[in-house]
């Protein structure tokens, strides 16, 4: 039972937090960029904002889970 929750999944062959962290990048991106658009006038793009942000929120917990899971909690990988 406890396994589940220590072992760190591969994905395409790599840990899943990695896919995770560049996944995160990419919502970042976006996030930054609604941000501005909806600063310069163009507020349709705030709605984007606002459901990016949740998202961010949600997948960095897992990603941290796993990643500092890995580094100082003796995490597997499998
Ligand atoms: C928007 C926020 C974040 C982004 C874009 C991001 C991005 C990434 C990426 C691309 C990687 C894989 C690259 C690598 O392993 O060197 C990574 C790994 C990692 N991240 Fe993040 N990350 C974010 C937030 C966080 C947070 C909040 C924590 C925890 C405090 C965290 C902890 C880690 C750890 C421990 C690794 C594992 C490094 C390894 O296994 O070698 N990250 N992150
Ligand atoms: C790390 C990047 C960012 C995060 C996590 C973030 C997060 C947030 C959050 C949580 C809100 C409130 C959303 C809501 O009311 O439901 C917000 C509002 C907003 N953000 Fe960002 N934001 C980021 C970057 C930016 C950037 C780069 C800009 C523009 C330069 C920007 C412009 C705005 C604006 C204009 C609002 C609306 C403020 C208002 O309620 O009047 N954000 N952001």
């Amino acid at each position: 039972m406890l396994k589940i929750l220590t072992t760190v999944p591969l994905i395409f062959g790599y840990p899943i937090h990695i896919w995770l962290g560049i996944i995160l990048g990419i919502l970042l991106t976006i996030q930054i960029i609604a941000g501005l658009m909806t600063v310069k006038g163009h507020t349709q793009y705030f709605k984007i904002h606002r459901v990016v942000w949740i998202l961010i929120a949600i997948i960095a917990l897992i990603h941290m889970y796993y990643g500092l899971g890995l580094w100082f909690f003796h995490f597997t990988i499998k």
